[in-house]
């Protein structure tokens, strides 16, 4: 393993999308960012300079981070932001992980603009457990919007049921020829006839679901947030916030022009960007003025189409990559997750009341200082290790919903002794509507161990669970009206965030931490910050 050195230079930069142009912060006036590539077990030091008015922090999703939290990035969760001005390396190395995450900036909604893939091929001379690809494609999912992402962020804050939606999807940064704008080109992916090219696929979009799929083209799905999978064959995958699908696609027409298209599946049924993303699977030799075979993407509400995919899937459990489900829980939690109204008198939206969104009934309140500098020097007042393992009330899904909406409030964390395990179950609420919730934990891989619809079962159904080859993830879809069972070993200690990556589900308060102990064993403790930790 060898030590890579990146730069990522955070600036403004103008950039023109359907037809009108805005300044927005990019790294290196990417947009998409830069890839960062690193092979298993190096050592990634990245260097972020603050070139821009906005505080900047980020986040390496799905890096385990062992031992390093000081490099994992939510704001106020593992460091106090990057100032104007200002510059921190963040220092990790990737221990046994292998295949496709993103990174993205993590304060506020900053990640719509600063975000990009990262790419951890596999130690030098260790094939693929698939049949070698020809060719490597990143494929970054996105989304637009025309007004200024700080007016967007705000609108969020106001807590208003419809949240300012985007105007475009984006494949590797363009809505393509589709969308209001025809002198948008798209993306165009090209392709040789009789070869097979591995898809990195990534969805950074802020708050929607998509849909993916290639016209007259099947997808084998290897892999998912950077774990493998048994392949499957499918025409269309979905691919949640925060979540990585790598599938192979075999170029097994002759020539040729393919629609490739990213449509929502769906999100909180509030307000959804309906526009259908597209890019060109152009094969060589065909001119570009031939006409484009078409495809129609599922509708918004496909969930069929959808469970076919997430249902599909498990760990590929082989010799070298067994699935390590912990058998033995010490922790059983449940968690409701969903949305609530609040009162609020001086909302400018809502009638004196806001959307909020909590987990357990709690709103999560950021602090101020970040947790892992309050947690590693014994800073009190910050927060309070007392988050509850199950919700305040008897849940009931199909019920009558509480006649009181009203969520709590604090700076609440689970705490965990190192090395234990933890079943969690995540619960829709479904209250004020059904809604989706991609939920993603920092510092862990985890276990999909249960799935369905409605409520919760604990008598029936962790008899069903599936504790051989599930598959293993660090973001999950909890299903509109329903529940997953994750399971997952608290061997890395430090503060680790879970949230919903729909992003304006976070702004409202769907978020906690767990706090893993050290360990008392060596090599079982958090290690000290690096110097130029920011201060806040
Ligand atoms: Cu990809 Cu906490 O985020």
């Amino acid at each position: 393993c060898r030590i890579r050195h990146y730069k990522f230079n955070v600036v403004m930069k103008s950039t023109t999308r359907l037809c009108s142009t805005k300044p927005i912060v990019t790294v290196n006036g990417q947009f998409p960012g830069p890839t960062l590539y690193a092979r298993e077990d190096d050592n990634v030091l990245v260097k972020v300079v603050n070139n821009v008015k906005y505080n900047v922090t980020i986040h390496w999703h799905g890096i385990r981070q062992l031992r390093t939290g000081w490099s994992d990035g939510p704001a106020y969760i593992t460091q106090c932001p990057i100032q104007p001005g200002q510059s921190y390396v963040y220092n990790f190395t990737v221990t046994g992980q292998r295949g496709t995450l993103l990174w993205h900036a993590h304060i506020l909604w900053l990640r719509a603009t600063v975000h990009g893939a990262l790419v951890i091929l596999p130690k030098l001379g260790v094939p693929y457990p698939f049949p070698k690809p020809d060719k490597e494609i990143v494929v970054v999912l996105a989304e637009w919007w025309k007004s200024d992402t700080e007016a967007v962020i705000n609108q969020a804050l106001q807590g208003g049921l419809a949240p300012n939606v985007s105007d475009a999807h984006t494949i590797n940064g363009h809505p393509g020829p589709i969308a209001n704008c025809s002198s948008e080109g798209g993306f165009k992916l090209p392709a040789q006839s009789g070869k097979t090219y591995l898809l990195r696929i990534i969805n950074a979009a802020l708050n929607e679901e998509l849909f993916f799929k290639i016209a007259g083209h099947q997808l084998t799905v290897v892999e998912v947030d950077a774990t493998y999978v048994k392949p499957v064959k499918l025409d269309t995958i979905v691919i949640a916030p925060g979540q990585t699908t790598n599938v192979l696609l075999n170029a097994n027409k002759n020539s040729g022009k393919y629609l490739v298209a990213a449509s929502p599946f769906m999100d909180s049924p509030i307000a959804v960007d309906n526009l259908t993303a597209t890019a060109t699977l152009h094969y060589s030799g065909t001119l570009s003025t031939a006409s484009t075979t078409l495809t129609i993407p599922p509708p918004q509400n496909a969930t069929a189409v959808a469970n076919k995919f997430i249902n599909s899937l498990r760990s590929l459990n082989s010799k070298k990559y067994p699935a390590k489900v912990p058998l033995k829980v010490d922790h059983k939690l449940f968690f409701t997750v969903g949305l609530g109204i609040n009162p609020c008198p001086t909302c400018k939206a809502g009638n004196g009341s806001r959307v909020v969104a909590s987990i357990n009934n709690v709103t999560f309140v950021m602090p101020t200082t970040a947790l892992l500098q309050a947690h590693y020097f014994n800073i009190n007042g910050v927060f309070t290790p007392n988050f509850p393992g199950n919700p305040p009330h008897v849940f009931n899904y199909t019920g009558t919903p509480p006649s009181n909406l009203q969520t709590t409030s604090g700076t609440k964390v689970y705490r965990l002794s190192y090395n234990s395990t933890v079943e969690l179950v995540l619960q829709d609420t479904g209250i004020i509507a059904p809604e989706n919730h991609p939920v993603h934990l920092h510092g862990f891989n985890f276990y999909a161990v249960g799935r369905g619809l409605g409520n919760y079962n604990p008598k029936t159904d962790p008899k069903k669970f599936n504790l051989v080859d599930p598959v293993e993830r660090n973001t999950i879809g909890v299903p509109t009206g329903g529940w997953v069972a994750i399971r997952f070993r608290a061997d890395n200690p430090g503060v680790w965030f879970m949230h919903c990556h729909l992003e304006v589900h976070t702004t409202w308060g769907l978020k906690m931490a767990f706090l893993v102990d050290n360990g008392k064993g060596p090599n079982q403790s958090l290690l000290p910050p690096p110097s130029d930790l920011p201060k806040c």
